[in-house]
């Protein structure tokens, strides 16, 4: 079986420092992952987890703890991951904290893990890291070990780019994450999140905007291990010792870690409003809130626990009667048959996160429910697991009064209804469970890898396997301007060629077995300026192709019928009103296309503009000869005889001599036509070479423009 490296930040158990012992970890990502069965998921599963202290060799864990010195650890995870990720991520800002030695032992820890990695993986190994707390290591990794793939999954929510981007270490953060073969998010809302902020910090070009190599996949639990723990005897022992105190009261069960996130304070108001609002079940219903203690070094969270407890006392003062407290609360771990007991004992659970990557209490809730005599889950729309409890009651914790009056109705719900929404989302997790979301995640990195290998995007020593057949072999080159002999520049008139792609030019202009043909959008103006005044004996096509110039007769010949652009006025009009209300854009006139640039606008707003400018020229040139296509910040409206496909079909009817090879090369959403021109109709060999990671008909493809140098090179070494 495949072998899956598992990063996480911690292992099945724990080294507590109040009782100086090794204790269960807290937190669902343990829990999920605890749950993962190797024959299910096709993996064998391996950990590695920082610890400050020997690991228990009778842990009997598969996998390396990996020792860090105690003040390295304590500051990467309280200084950075706890005072600064943690609460940035939940929209919890008033507690940042900026410390620099804790990124500086963020970025200690995330490397030594990585150098572990390093060492233990195995060619083909999958490695599969977990959290905000190693955020790092997919580059350290990508950088060192190529071979290897790589997934990351975040379980905790990705904040709006309005949030992240006020995070100092953003560039780092998203750069390393990029480099990653799949980003796995549980919520749709945060991989939005995730692209916005990579656009907007990376920008639009970045490889993973064009890769998609992303995904949705909620977590789930071990469900059957949930059903199963319901039937066990000490579960049972503990159902009828909550009988007998429980007798005829109801219960509104919370499980929470101690955190800001989970929005104790909120439901404490609440349950205290309840009380206040429906007097009569003073005495009835009763609040058991498990508090599980969690990252107690931090200053926020001892105040909070302080809080929490200040607000069960002002409650249980006001309302509680001798032997009866409405809030029963516990700040402990409490043993798993004792957790599913009071799942299923309790009439209500109540999860009232402010926000919450997936928070799996609510799913452990289900899957612990007997179908026939069901509670009713509240759940705030804050979370995650949200989306995959469709059937809960859904609340927004902030609002008190009315989330009151929900608890209200649920401890009310009549039976077939509670019977029927928990049947509904029982059933899911039979068939969704934390196996099944671990196959889908590790499946998908699979394709992804895959396909990436197969693409064959080529490295600098080994370009591609075809250059073999160049051998002594007449070759015509058509080749783009823009975006793949020049670099794009945020003023088209600046863009030149690079000195280096001069000195390769130069050298095929020399080269009589290749046919360069530059293939542009420009105007005649601008190619005839660049290449024949430089010397370069090249053959031109203008305007998409409405244009050709031969070197020998030094003419221009116009290809395409003269009425092509009897529609350019009126959108030349559209044009203009866009321009006025786009700082930083404008409009080119390339004679048979017309286009508009916003490159150097705000880009959230140009975006939307250009949407819709986009969506306006296709309904206005549905029965015009023209189309519109969208490039990099770019909308250009073209001729359709203008058309790169239809030049080279010309130029290869009209050459006196069949060439033996055909090569294309281009960035450009106008250069799709040539390719899949040559490559459906071209009788001779044919090699179509995008450059760029966005999708293209073309067979092969290059990283980006920086390799065209290098690519051109080595055809002409080949030839
Ligand atoms: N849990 C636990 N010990 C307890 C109470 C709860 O380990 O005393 C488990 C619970 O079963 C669940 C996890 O802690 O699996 C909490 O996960 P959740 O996703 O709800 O929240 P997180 O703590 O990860 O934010
Ligand atoms: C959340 C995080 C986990 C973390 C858990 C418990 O679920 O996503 O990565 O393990 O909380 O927090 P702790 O800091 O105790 O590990």
């Amino acid at each position: 079986m495949p072998r899956c490296l598992l990063v996480t930040n911690r292992l099945p158990l724990t080294f507590d420092e109040n009782s100086n012992e090794f204790i269960p970890s807290a937190g669902g990502l343990i829990s999920s992952l605890k749950g993962l069965n190797s024959k299910q998921v096709g993996f064998d599963f391996e950990w590695i987890a920082p610890t400050t202290q020997i690991y228990p060799y009778e842990s009997g864990l598969p996998g390396h703890p990996v020792l860090i010195p105690k003040d390295i650890y304590q500051s990467y995870y309280n200084g950075f991951c706890n005072k600064v990720l943690w609460p940035l991520f939940h929209y919890e800002r008033s507690t940042i904290a900026q410390d620099i030695s804790g990124w500086e032992n963020y970025k200690k820890v995330n490397s030594i893990i990585a150098d572990e990695i390093i060492k233990k993986a195995n060619f083909d190994d999958t490695v599969w890291i977990h959290d905000f707390h190693f955020f790092l290591i997919p580059e350290l990794l990508k950088q060192k070990r190529p071979d290897l793939k790589v997934g990351f999954f975040l379980h905790i929510p990705f904040p709006s780019s309005e949030i992240f981007r006020e995070l100092p270490q953003r560039k780092e953060i998203l750069n390393s994450l990029i480099q990653c073969d799949l980003i796995g998010f549980h919520d749709l809302s945060y991989l939005n999140h995730f692209k916005r902020s990579v656009s907007r910090i990376l920008g639009e070009e970045c490889p993973v905007v064009y890769k998609r190599n992303w995904g949705v996949y909620p977590i789930s639990i071990d469900t059957d291990h949930f059903i199963e723990l319901a039937e066990r005897d000490l579960t049972r022992q503990y159902l009828c010792s909550f009988q007998k105190t429980k007798k005829e009261m109801k219960w509104i069960l919370g499980v929470d870690r101690l955190d800001h996130i989970k929005g104790l304070l909120q439901k404490l108001y609440t349950f205290e409003s309840f009380l206040r609002k429906y007097p009569e079940q003073i005495g009835n219903v009763q609040l058991i809130q498990i508090v599980v203690p969690s990252r107690s070094d931090i200053f926020e969270y001892q105040t909070l626990k302080q809080e929490v407890e200040q607000l069960v006392s002002r409650i249980n003062g006001e309302f509680g009667t001798p032997g009866k407290m409405p809030v029963h609360y516990i700040f402990n771990h409490i043993c798993s048959a004792e957790l599913s007991a009071l799942y299923q004992i309790s009439e209500v659970m109540h999860i009232a996160s402010s926000r919450d990557g997936m928070n799996l209490v609510g799913l452990e809730y289900v899957a612990s429910q007997n179908c026939n005599h069901p509670g009713t889950l509240l759940l705030s729309e804050f979370t995650g697991a949200h989306s995959t409890l469709s059937y809960a009651i859904s609340i927004n914790p902030w609002n008190i009064d009315e989330t009151a009056e929900k608890i209200h109705d649920a401890l009310s719900r009549p039976i077939e209804i509670r019977q029927h929404e928990m049947q509904e989302m029982k059933s899911f997790l039979m068939n969704y469970t934390s196996s099944h979301w671990a196959k889908l995640f590790l499946d998908d990195l699979n394709e992804f890898t895959s396909n990436k290998r197969l693409s064959q995007v080529p490295n600098e020593e080994n370009f591609f396997p075809w250059m073999s057949e160049l051998k002594n072999k007449k070759i015509l080159l058509f080749c783009d301007f823009d975006g793949t002999l020049a670099p794009l520049h945020p003023t088209p008139a600046k863009v030149s060629l690079l000195e280096e792609t001069k000195k390769v030019l130069s050298d095929i202009t020399m080269n009589k077995k290749i046919d360069f043909v530059v293939v542009s959008g420009r105007d005649q103006n601008f190619l005839q300026d660049l290449f024949t005044k430089n010397n370069y004996h090249f053959s031109l096509a203008a305007c998409h192709g409405a244009y050709s110039y031969l070197p020998d007769s030094q003419e221009w010949e116009h290809l395409i019928p003269h009425d092509s652009t009897n529609w350019k006025e009126n959108i030349i009009e559209v044009f203009k009103l866009y321009t006025t209300r786009t700082p930083g854009s404008f409009y080119e006139d390339k004679g048979y296309a017309i286009a508009w640039h916003f490159r150097n606008s705000p880009e959230e707003f140009a975006d939307f503009v250009a949407n819709k400018l986009f969506v306006e020229l296709e309904e206005a040139l549905s029965s015009i000869p023209a189309q519109v296509t969208r490039g990099k910040k770019i909308i250009e409206v073209k001729s359709l005889h203008a058309c790169k496909g239809h030049f080279v079909q010309h130029y290869l009817e009209r050459r006196e001599y069949l060439p033996e090879v055909v090569i294309a090369i281009g960035d450009d959403t106008s250069d799709e036509d040539m390719f899949e021109y040559l490559q459906n109709n071209a009788s001779v060999k044919t090699f179509c070479i995008k450059v760029g990671e966005e999708k293209t008909n073309a067979k092969y493809s290059l990283k980006d423009q920086s390799k065209v140098d290098s690519l051109l090179l080595n055809i002409l070494m080949n030839s």
